[in-house]
């Protein structure tokens, strides 16, 4: 596996497979890779004849008092585990490669409704970030195909909804989310959580289902909502959201819908905030 860090050195190796009439497939992180990653590798593997992967930790995706300084930046490793699980290239650019005009002075692509709600209303700005880093990452390896995880739900629709609109010309394929075996979903991020929050932290999960279940057995949202909401503060998380919403746009479905739902919550367990979801399929 090949690692380069600027845009002429990645076009250059991308032109080569494009001149042979190879398919490309992209994997963007943040690195700092777990089994997650890898297993969004292995779909992008079987899906293009080659796999590009990035590493890049997107500034403008951070809030202020959010964890930029402190996200985890294990490139050697990651290097490691890319090579292994089979990704061909590596981009891991500098900031001054994506942003040639500084952060703060970059377009911006915001995309609208989607974003109002659920991480875009506790997290503003995010998925502007977000969003305009994968439309950059888009621009310079120009993939056939992208994949990403469908932990971060609606980081996904997000992406889906802007590449539909701006017309990309990108697959977005959309990985089943990986857990530990006591069902906590797998995140950079767990890594923050003591030995005794990362015991508590599967709750998340188990309520999710709690969730379907309890609409499965006819409750409505509202106090379905409220019931996750509190067994989460009881168990002394901080949640930010528990939701049930549609899938496709994640706007709030009809008093007695049954189909095509998602569960979401995001909670703070100590410093930590984690994410994680349910679509009721
Ligand atoms: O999901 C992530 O790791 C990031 O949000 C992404 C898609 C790589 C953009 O920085």
């Amino acid at each position: 596996m090949q690692t380069v860090q600027d845009a002429p050195a990645l076009r250059a190796v991308v032109r080569g497979w494009r001149s042979q009439g190879q398919t490309v497939g992209l994997v963007p992180t943040m690195g700092n890779l777990h089994a997650g990653h890898h297993s969004l590798l292995k779909l992008a593997r079987a899906r293009a004849d080659r796999v590009v992967a990035t590493v890049f930790v997107n500034p403008t995706q951070f809030g202020p008092n959010e964890d930029f300084e402190r996200y985890p930046r294990t490139l050697v490793q990651d290097q490691a585990g890319l090579a292994e699980h089979g990704c061909d290239l590596l981009f891991a650019p500098e900031v001054a490669t994506m942003y040639p005009f500084g952060a703060e002075q970059s377009v911006s692509i915001h995309v609208p409704g989607i974003t109002d709600t659920l991480e875009g209303a506790h997290r503003p700005g995010h998925f502007d970030g977000v969003a305009t880093v994968v439309c950059k990452l888009f621009n310079l390896v120009q993939p056939d195909l992208a994949v990403f995880g469908q932990k971060d739900f609606q980081q996904l629709k997000v992406i889906e909804r802007m590449v539909r609109d701006l017309a990309l010309p990108v697959k977005v394929i959309g990985a089943p989310t990986l857990r530990a075996e006591d069902g906590l979903a797998l995140s950079s991020r767990n890594q923050y959580l003591s030995e005794a929050e990362r015991k508590q932290a599967p709750l998340i999960k188990q309520t999710l289902e709690q969730m379907r279940d309890l609409l499965g057995r006819g409750h409505a949202r509202h106090v379905i909502e409220k019931v996750a909401h509190s067994k989460l503060e009881r168990a002394g998380f901080v949640p930010d959201y528990a939701a049930i919403r549609r899938a496709d746009d994640l706007s709030e479905p009809a008093d007695g819908a049954r189909e095509g739902l998602v569960a979401l919550i995001a909670a703070r367990l100590g410093t930590t905030r984690l994410i994680d979801n349910l679509p009721f399929d």
